[in-house]
């Protein structure tokens, strides 16, 4: 195995900048997830990284050896893509051992690593079947197990459990981890669910029109989102995002909202919001509030809008001035539509942004760049 290094890579169809200048490390061994909505360039980086796509600019290496003039054949990747393709003719087994009869691996060997394949994705039993005799889900594990049967330098995988219903992506998940694990595979894996991002990566790039916004590690993006924009992309249900002016209240700094909230600031977030434009975006997630039904001096008054049971913890949607929150609570929590509720933020699990620059507030963040392709309307 080894490790994948893109450098300022750039893919451009006319007008339209798919890929900005991406730079990204993939060390040997390491699982990243690459994700972001939908249009944002992952695909596209895959193909680029693959050799089915050719590089606009930039330069893409495999261990310390540059790829992005080789062919695809010879870059020693092995890729399973979002629309797989088996071939209809030959049997699931027979689907499995082509990339191993195309590299001449001795029968006993293709034997073993097939079966073995077959099995860490629970298809052992369709080994004689033909690609129409299977269900979609069936299909995409044969296209999944086609690229773990070998050996390759890395692995890159687009999207390779999109078919598969809820259970088994859970189940599938697990699968790929272990075999990351017990291969020490290099992985870069693309996918929008940002679920299977910070459950199955060790680092995860997210992407926004083109442009990388920040690679991290699925605790550090989450614990510390360096722009609006992927904290409230990383996390489910997504982070709350307010926008507010800085501002003093009783002598003490406050943020004021729309709608007529007013949110005081202990002395740490009130460094930071100091630091500002004047114009924040603060970010609460929902384990980071909390509610009373009676009224609470100093905390801000709201409206249930609904409360939604899950059977562990119960989300409370409710009012804050124009802005609709969703907050957690325990279990038995219950309020009635439109009863008043009041709030308060954990203030050391705050999160403020420049309104302006939409970066975070945070000490010593890296600079980020903020998203958006160059030109308009991209997407
Ligand atoms: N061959 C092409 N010609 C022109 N534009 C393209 C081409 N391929 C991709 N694009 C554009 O480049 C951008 C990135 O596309 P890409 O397929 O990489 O997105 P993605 O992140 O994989 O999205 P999804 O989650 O929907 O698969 C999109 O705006 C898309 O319309
Ligand atoms: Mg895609």
């Amino acid at each position: 195995m080894a490790g994948v290094t893109l450098r300022e890579v750039t893919k451009t169809y006319g007008e339209v900048v798919a890929v900005d200048r991406v730079s990204l490390e993939v060390a040997d061994g390491e699982f990243v997830a690459l994700v972001g909505p939908s249009g944002c360039g992952k695909t596209t980086t895959l193909n680029l990284v693959a050799g089915l796509i050719d590089i606009t600019a930039g330069e893409i290496l495999l261990g310390d050896r540059a790829i992005n003039t080789l062919d695809p054949k010879d870059r020693d990747l092995a890729m399973v893509f979002q629309n797989y393709a088996l071939y209809p003719n030959k049997t699931v087994f027979e689907n499995l051992a082509f990339p191993l009869r195309m590299r001449k691996v001795a029968k006993p060997a293709l034997d073993e690593q097939v079966r073995r394949t077959a099995n860490v994705l629970s298809i052992d039993h369709l080994l004689d079947r033909h690609p129409r005799q299977l269900s979609g889900g069936q299909q995409q594990r044969v296209a999944l197990g086609r690229a773990l049967v070998r050996d390759p330098q890395a692995f890159l995988m687009d999207e390779p459990l999109s078919n598969l219903d809820a259970k088994l992506r859970v189940q599938m998940r697990a699968e790929l981890k272990r075999f990351h694990l017990e291969l020490n595979a290099t992985v870069i894996y693309v996918t929008h669910d940002q679920l299977e991002a910070v459950t199955m990566a060790d680092r995860i790039a997210v992407m926004h029109l083109g442009v990388l916004q920040q690679y991290a590690t699925p605790d550090e993006i989450y614990n510390r989102p360096v722009n609006t924009f992927v904290a409230g992309f990383i996390g489910s249900p997504a982070m709350n995002l307010l926008r507010g002016t800085v501002t003093t209240h009783d002598g003490q700094a406050a943020i004021a909202g729309e709608g007529g909230w007013l949110l005081p600031l202990e002395a740490e977030p009130a460094r930071r919001a100091l630091s500002s434009s004047g114009q924040v975006v603060v970010g609460v997630r929902h384990g980071h509030m909390r509610l009373s039904l009676t009224p609470q001096a100093d905390w801000m008054e709201g409206r249930v809008y609904t409360v939604e049971p899950t059977g562990d913890l119960t989300f409370v949607h409710l009012k804050l001035g124009d802005h609709l929150l969703v907050a957690s609570d325990q279990a038995d929590f219950r309020a009635a539509p439109d009863a008043p509720i009041w709030i308060a933020f954990d203030q050391e699990h705050l999160h403020l942004f420049d309104a302006e620059t939409e970066l975070t507030l945070a000490d010593g963040a890296a600079p980020a760049r903020a998203g958006g392709r160059r030109e308009a309307a991209a997407v």
